[in-house]
């Protein structure tokens, strides 16, 4: 009698189905975009050698403990991000809706960026010299330069969320699992290959060198900046969708050795991904960025001069598209864990729902790059607050200010009022494994993890957009 009736009042929550499947997940959810796109120009432009070592202690000492905040709450609470802190504290409750507001917001335009890697996938099969002939004007034209973006803002969009509300619908173990135990090893793979490529081009050792050269004269608290940046953006911290990856965890699992193992592969994808781009970007003298422009319209340069460029251009945007779509539907699977769980709301409603809202509003971001401008119908901030266009307005706030925070709080949440002795507990809580290093951790998560975000936050706000 008494176990009908809790059935009646609980929902049946998804879980993985083996660590494995965990931790490509989650990998999944980190190997994203900035990986590919970000993490290259910035070692560049950090100096090489020094950048990749301070990152690695970063990632160590500070993202580390942060991710496995998100996960012991996570597990302990067996909710969504809104739910888990109703448990805990509910006077916490607003920290678990920034983290959904964010995730929201990011995984509207993340769609849109997902659509131009599909156009760009197709691009380089059927029409790869008309990219060559004029990369830049390529990409405005992608994004509505020369008419309403039908294909750019609507179409490939929609196969992308497409794509991913598919694997959405087959749930935790049975649809993400399952993806990311595809994906994963496809972006090992592709990533691998283009290195190879890259680094065998004449003149790419002199990227490699660099790279290598480890030179602190390099390191400004610039550099440090950015690589604290990079690292929760690149580790997916600050949205709580960690707390809903971690939430689907089974008791027995050893969250430590799993926050390893995901820093680890997420660090070593960025890493790769640095001695893929910055050699080829040598060899070909094509100037080192950030972002969409330089990866969609700069590398058209280094495809261009390299043999089975338009070949390997190809695997690239395959290689950005896998990225792009494990990191979306963890984007998503934050959103959905809260609506369907928060209003009771059956799961494949709430995926068609927000898929189709996330979507709608998502296109915005592509035609406000340089359609709307163009039509003179939107209002210009890109004059009065000097940012491009509204979309990267948006972004900016994300990144800047929304995911720091999101972080910080979380962070100020573990170590000061749900206290690290529960998180401790949780992690431990088989009884049979005992967190060696759980001291260092607590000190870490109530003073130095905060202190550092707290840091992120302000330079990049008083700094701006002048800090890559
Ligand atoms: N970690 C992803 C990347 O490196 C971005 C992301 C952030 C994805 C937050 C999900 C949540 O691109």
């Amino acid at each position: 009698m008494s176990l009908k009736h809790e059935h009646h009042h609980h929902h049946k929550r998804g879980e993985w189905s083996s660590s494995l499947g965990f931790i490509l997940a989650a990998a999944g959810s980190a190997v994203g975009l900035g990986n590919i796109w970000k993490f290259p120009g910035r070692a560049y432009r950090g100096g090489g050698g020094a950048f990749l070592l301070v990152y690695i202690l970063i990632v160590v000492f500070i993202g580390s403990v942060a991710m496995l905040s998100e996960f012991a709450v996570g597990r302990n609470t067996n909710s969504n991000a809104v739910g888990a802190f109703n448990k805990l504290n509910p006077k916490w409750k607003i920290a678990g809706w920034l983290g959904i507001i964010t995730g929201f917001i990011v995984s509207c335009y993340y769609i849109q960026v997902g659509g131009w890697v599909l156009n760009y996938i197709i691009a380089y099969v059927t029409e790869p010299s008309a990219v060559f002939a004029d990369p830049l004007n390529y990409f405005y034209g992608v994004l509505g330069a020369n008419g309403f973006p039908l294909m750019g803002a609507i179409v490939y969009p929609a196969i992308f969320i497409g794509i991913c509300m598919f694997v959405l619908f087959k749930g935790v173990s049975g649809g993400i699992e399952k993806f990311n135990k595809i994906a994963m090893p496809g972006i090992v793979f592709l990533l691998l290959v283009l290195l190879v490529r890259s680094v065998t081009m004449p003149g790419a050792m002199e990227g490699v060198k660099y790279l290598l050269h480890v030179d602190f004269k390099t390191l400004t608290s610039g550099t440090i900046l950015s690589a604290l940046g990079q690292a929760f953006y690149s580790l997916s911290i600050g949205l709580a969708i960690m707390v809903t990856y971690g939430s689907y965890l089974k008791k027995e699992e050893n969250i430590v050795k799993n926050v390893g193992y995901i820093c680890f592969f997420d660090t070593m994808v960025a890493i790769v991904a640095g001695f893929m781009i910055i050699p080829a970007v040598f060899a070909t003298g094509v100037d080192p960025g950030i972002g969409g422009g330089f990866a969609f319209a700069s590398l058209a340069g280094v495809f261009h001069q390299m043999s089975g460029g338009a070949f390997f251009g190809a695997l690239f945007y395959l290689l950005l598209l896998f990225a792009a779509l494990t990191s979306e539907i963890s984007l998503v699977e934050g959103t959905i864990a809260f609506i369907s769980e928060e209003y009771h709301v059956n799961r494949k409603k709430t995926i068609i729902i927000l898929g189709v809202v996330m979507f709608v509003i998502g296109v915005f971001y592509t035609l406000s790059q340089l359609y709307l401008p163009i039509k003179g119908v939107w209002f210009d901030l890109a004059n009065g607050l000097q940012f491009p266009s509204f979309g990267d307005f948006l972004e900016f706030v994300t990144d800047r200010l929304l995911m720091p925070l999101g972080a910080l709080l979380f962070c100020i949440f573990v170590g000061w009022v749900w206290r690290p002795e529960n998180a401790i507990k949780e992690v431990e809580q088989d009884g049979a494994f005992t967190f060696k290093l759980a001291k260092l951790w607590s000190v870490m998560v109530k003073f130095v993890v905060p202190v550092a975000i707290f840091i992120v936050l302000v330079c990049g706000l008083v700094f701006g957009m002048s800090i890559s």
